[in-house]
């Protein structure tokens, strides 16, 4: 399903960002050539939220959220791209007709029909004779039976025929079963036979965001290995894209603003047995990049509240480090033992609720986690792991409440640790400064800074795209997002079509290239002389090749010792001289 792009350029002209926003911001007024307002997104006394007309674009100064007009009815009404395309299509009066279904689509829809089939066979066991102990066992487990209903739970009885004789019943190519490792052929190689890859075991769909069922985790009555067998990926199933009970904690997430996350099914259906319904789990593998991407679209704030032991506690130092580029705040609470589910089974849930309260921020995590650790280091070592956690923290203040909370712990005097902390970071100013003259990272990073630049001025400024098309080209740029936009400019440019900031947000609807966006609405609404702009991004990465240019040149030269030859002399001579030509040119501006 598709929308047609026509369909989605219709909608965005008959719909002005300004009007749409104001239904939500009653406070928007006009400043200027924009409209300001309070931000939606964050609790603010003075206005930063602030939308152009112009360039069809909003942005707030104080959470630097922004976007187009599809991105801020995605964000305000909770909805992915096509879903804002369609409701604002409603608002603006534009129908919406999808696009034929690809192959590809068909193929998916059938695929989650089929898993639709199993989970209804499983469901149906469940509650049958052949499921009678496997009731029992979800029952003594401490599930009850609306818990078990909402969550669609079923059972793959033990004999190995069962699925597979339902299947056929209703009609299921079989060959499709396999390609969703339900089903496997059979070992002994008699054509056409199958065995059921799930056996005796209590069944867990897997629902995609939109609740069809795209997978299972199956696990074992009792004890046994493996403890759960999960469906392989396919077609319908990315592991590291999505999240156990997405689906129905989604709208809980959401109005919270806050998400928590937990090892285990279990753990979750836990939490919803007992009202808590803004709770997810990853499934069977570690927290990845992107579903905590998908979280931060509908919350700002995540706890992680892993299992007390030390998988546990490798799994919230791993999400830590991958949290640490997001925008969103995470934090980490701990369990004295078990799992949740356990917990919540022994000690209710007020007290599971008032461990998730207790959840600390990253930093005060790890200076936790290094003191638990330091048996093992002399108390000089210990100090200066924690001072380089201590480093990272952006105020000083904030610096200071660490270091008196570490010397509470240690048992060391306040102002002792803090000039301790002092002389430390002065050491470490001298030796940053001999290190200074090596940086040719920092170079890379200069490039990429202004290639970065150049992409967000050319999308405010469409107008200077023809001559950047002549100056620039999207294969000599290192960094990948600048390089990707610029791609896209690029195409969208030869095919004649318009190209504008808030057009591009649909060609990226979410990801790293996004965010980049994003933060680059900042700058779009501060750029006063495009053209000086530009000739100046185009001046400084010229300067910036020649000067490498010359760098490498002059270290050929040095080979020669006394007798470089001429025509070397000659390069170096007239790369200085464009140097300074540029130079000078930036210089009289
Ligand atoms: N997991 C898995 N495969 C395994 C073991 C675990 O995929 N062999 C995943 C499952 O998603 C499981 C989660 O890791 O829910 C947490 O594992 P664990 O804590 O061992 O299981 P619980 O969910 O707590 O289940 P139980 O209480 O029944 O042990
Ligand atoms: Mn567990």
């Amino acid at each position: 399903m598709s929308i047609p792009r026509e369909t989605i350029d219709l909608i965005r002209d008959r719909s002005r960002i300004e009007e749409i926003v104001k239904r939500y911001v009653p406070s928007l007024t006009k400043r200027g050539s924009n409209y300001v307002g309070l931000c939606p997104f964050h609790k603010e006394r003075t206005p930063s939220f602030t939308v152009s007309p112009q360039k069809q674009i909003f942005y707030c100064f104080g959470c630097q959220t922004g976007g187009n007009v599809f991105s801020f009815i995605s964000k305000i009404e909770n909805l992915n791209f096509p879903e804002s395309v369609r409701f604002l299509g409603k608002l603006v009066g534009i129908e919406v007709r999808e696009q034929q279904t690809s192959a590809r689509e068909k193929g998916i829809a059938l695929l989650k029909k089929i898993n639709n089939i199993a989970m209804n066979i499983y469901k149906q066991a469940l509650f049958s004779e052949v499921g009678r102990s496997a009731l029992e066992y979800a029952r003594e487990r401490g599930m009850d039976d609306k818990v078990i209903m909402e969550f669609s739970i079923g059972y793959a009885p033990a004999d190995g025929n069962y699925l597979v004789s339902k299947l056929m019943a209703e009609g299921v190519l079989l060959t499709d079963a396999v390609k969703l490792g339900l089903i496997a052929p059979s070992a002994k190689g008699n054509v056409g036979s199958y065995y059921d890859r799930f056996r005796h075991r209590l069944m867990f769909p897997i629902f995609d965001i939109s609740g069809d069922v795209v997978a299972f985790g199956g696990r074992i009555l009792g004890d046994g290995e493996p403890k759960y067998l999960n469906s392989p990926e396919s077609d319908l199933f990315k592991k590291g894209a999505m999240l156990y009970a997405f689906n129905l904690a989604k709208d809980s997430i959401a109005d919270l603003k806050r998400a928590i996350i937990v090892e285990g099914y279990l753990d979750v259906i836990g939490f919803f047995q007992n009202g808590i319904r803004n709770v997810v789990a990853p499934l069977g593998t570690s927290l990845t990049a992107q579903q905590l991407d998908l979280l931060s679209r509908y919350c700002t704030e995540i706890v992680l509240l892993f299992d007390a032991d030390d998988a546990g506690i490798k799994a919230s130092r791993r999400a830590l480090n991958i949290a640490a580029e997001k925008n969103v705040e995470v934090k980490v609470a701990q369990l004295p033992e078990g799992d949740p589910f356990d917990y919540v089974k022994r000690y209710g849930i007020r007290r599971l609720m008032s461990v998730v309260d207790t959840a600390i921020p990253p930093i005060e995590y790890r200076i936790q986690h290094v003191i638990a650790e330091s048996g093992k280091f002399s108390k000089g070592k210990l100090l200066l792991s924690l001072f380089r956690i201590i480093d990272e923290i952006h105020f000083d203040s904030e610096k200071r409440e660490y270091l008196k909370k570490i010397g509470h712990m240690l048992d060391i005097d306040e102002k002792i640790i803090i000039s301790d902390y002092e002389r430390y970071r002065e050491g470490r100013k001298k030796t940053s400064e001999k290190v200074e003259t090596k940086k040719s990272g920092e170079e890379i990073d200069y490039l990429k800074k202004c290639h970065r630049e150049l992409v967000l001025l050319l999308l405010s400024h469409p107008e200077l795209i023809e001559s950047a098309m002549m100056d620039f080209s999207a294969e000599a740029m290192t960094d990948t997002t600048a390089r990707a936009v610029f791609s896209k400019i690029a195409q969208l440019y030869s095919e004649g079509r318009q190209i504008s900031l808030d057009r591009i947000f649909d060609e990226f609807p979410n990801g790293e290239i996004h965010d980049f966006l994003e933060r680059g609405l900042e700058k779009s609404f501060a750029v006063e002389r495009p053209n000086e702009a530009y000739s100046e991004i185009y001046i400084n990465i010229k300067l910036h090749l020649i000067r490498g240019k010359i760098a490498s040149l002059l270290n050929e030269a040095k080979k020669y010792g006394n007798n470089v030859p001429t025509e070397l002399l000659v390069e170096i001579e007239s790369l200085k001289r464009d140097e300074e030509k540029l130079v000078t040119y930036l210089k009289t501006r």
